[in-house]
């Protein structure tokens, strides 16, 4: 396809698609003259008792989806095609994935940044599209991206969330009705956070704490990181007199969630 001039879009994907997905994949049918979708549940990102083995799985439904949205090719590897029995080369940075969610999970971005490097070494798309509602996998990407000159654009796209307000993701099938309602504490907790700061407050720790409060009103949560941080290096801010993202990962059940927002003073 570079070959004959016409520019590809890529969305990377871990598959059993939701709304999230497919407003990467409607995105990137409207930006590039061909479209790759690529589906792979990434082993290396996962650690050793996360849910590689549970993770949801439909690969017959992504495929129709994929193509109905105007994906030109879905590339579904499987893991001996990535990762031979000889692999050892591993795209680790050094800082972001220190911060959020790379305190519990340590290897994951490794993971990440690696499979996504090979994705674009495979597909050498010009244009790549990743969601917001994972905030710093994007920050990651776009390090790793300018760190090693690839000639490839990322563009962010917002999240999607459902009508009540809990971000879309391929894990919430984990969660039961009353899980489910428990899980809208995220979303509530950031919506406060925009709310005390438009109401004059400054103070990170003091909306971290109220946030906490939401969270914790509701059975079963279980706080990993409440962050106030720069939106680029992830450093945490305390006081908030300029844009800063909001992060926060909360376990629901045993279901583990993540969701973001960027406040505005
Ligand atoms: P996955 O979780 O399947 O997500 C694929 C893409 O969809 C990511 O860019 C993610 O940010 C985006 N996405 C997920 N939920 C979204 C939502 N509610 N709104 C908007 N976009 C959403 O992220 C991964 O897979 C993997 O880590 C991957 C990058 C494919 C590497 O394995």
């Amino acid at each position: 396809m570079r070959c004959l001039e016409k520019t590809i879009a890529f969305v990377p994907t871990m598959g059993y698609l939701h709304e999230g997905h497919l407003s990467l994949i409607r995105k990137g049918r409207k930006i590039g003259d061909s479209l790759v979708v690529s589906i792979f549940v990434n082993p290396i990102q996962f650690a050793p008792g996360e849910d590689f083995e549970d993770y949801p799985r439909d690969l017959e439904r992504d495929l129709e989806l994929a193509r109905k949205n105007g994906a030109d090719v879905v590339f579904t590897p499987d893991d001996k095609e990535l990762y031979s029995s000889g692999f050892q080369t591993h795209v680790n940075l050094k800082a972001l994935p220190n911060r959020l969610c790379g305190i519990s999970r340590p290897t994951f971005f490794s993971g990440v940044a690696t499979v996504v490097a090979k994705l674009f070494n495979i597909v050498k798309p010009h244009f790549a599209i990743f969601g917001q509602k994972d905030y710093q996998q994007i920050v990651v990407i776009r390090q790793m991206v300018c760190d090693l000159n690839f000639d490839i654009e990322i563009i962010g796209a917002e999240t999607v969330r459902e009508p009540d307000g809990l971000a879309m993701s391929s894990r919430n099938v984990y969660l039961t009705p009353e899980l489910r309602h428990s899980a809208l504490c995220l979303y509530k907790s950031l919506q406060k956070a925009q709310a005390l700061i438009s109401s004059g407050i400054k103070d990170s720790e003091k909306i971290i704490n109220t946030a906490s409060e939401i969270i914790k009103s509701n059975t079963d949560t279980e706080i990993d990181y409440i962050a106030i941080c720069d939106p680029q290096t992830l450093v945490d801010i305390k006081k908030i007199d300029r844009q800063a993202l909001m992060a926060l990962a909360v376990k629901v059940g045993k279901t583990r969630l993540i969701d973001n927002m960027i406040l505005i003073p």
